[in-house]
């Protein structure tokens, strides 16, 4: 399907809102701007506590953009501009007020694209609890139960020391011929 300009920055209506529902993060009237390009028009979206919400759309029409605006890591590109309200338990992340380190702990993102740091597979699953001081038995932990949650472990545990970047362009897409569309490999 190709995204035209007319597709590009419809949101549907969010559904009506059930009254007993938690909202964790409430989206209203967002407008977003890439320097006189505006990708996201009067954008609202109610997203509730402990519930898997989905954002489908065609290529193009915003839902990165959308996403990166509950987390400021539009901060991040200069010339961009976000208006409306983001309100995470209340609080209206878009102000000027908001700590937007403490605001990325609470909100994270995974990217479409694998992106490892240049470090062994161990160090990038270690990084976030070896910033918040966490001592080496908790991170060794963490870094089993991450690996082991995620699948992973059986494949890594032998070269956790080896660089992540290596593994996810090579033996990974070799054994399983999945990396022929991907360049880094990792979706399938
Ligand atoms: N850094 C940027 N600078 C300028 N325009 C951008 C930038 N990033 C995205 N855009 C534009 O903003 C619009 C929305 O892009 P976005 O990446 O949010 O769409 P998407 O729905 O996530 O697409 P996809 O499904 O392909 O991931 C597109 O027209 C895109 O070209
Ligand atoms: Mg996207």
């Amino acid at each position: 399907m190709i995204a035209t300009a007319s597709m590009q920055t419809k949101v549907a209506p969010p559904p009506l809102r059930d009254v007993d529902a938690e909202i964790k993060l409430d989206a209203r009237h967002v407008d977003f701007f890439y320097g006189d390009f505006q990708a996201l028009h009067d954008a609202s979206l109610a997203v509730q506590a402990r519930k898997i919400t989905a954002l489908i759309g065609p290529s193009g029409c915003g839902k990165t953009t959308f996403l990166r605006v509950f987390n400021r890591m539009h901060d991040l590109v200069p010339g961009t501009r976000a208006s409306g309200e983001v309100l995470l338990d209340g609080h209206n992340v878009l102000s000027p007020d908001t700590d937007v380190i403490n605001l990325r702990r609470q909100v994270g993102m995974l990217f479409q694209r694998a992106n490892p740091f240049p470090k062994s597979i161990y160090d990038n699953v270690a990084y976030g609890p070896h910033i918040l001081g966490w001592s080496k038995i908790q991170i060794d932990q963490v870094v089993e139960e991450s690996l082991k949650d995620t699948g992973l472990w059986d494949e890594v545990k032998d070269r956790l020391r080896r660089s992540a970047r290596r593994w996810i362009r090579s033996p990974r897409c070799a054994s399983r011929n999945s990396c022929k569309n991907s360049r880094s490999g990792i979706r399938s």
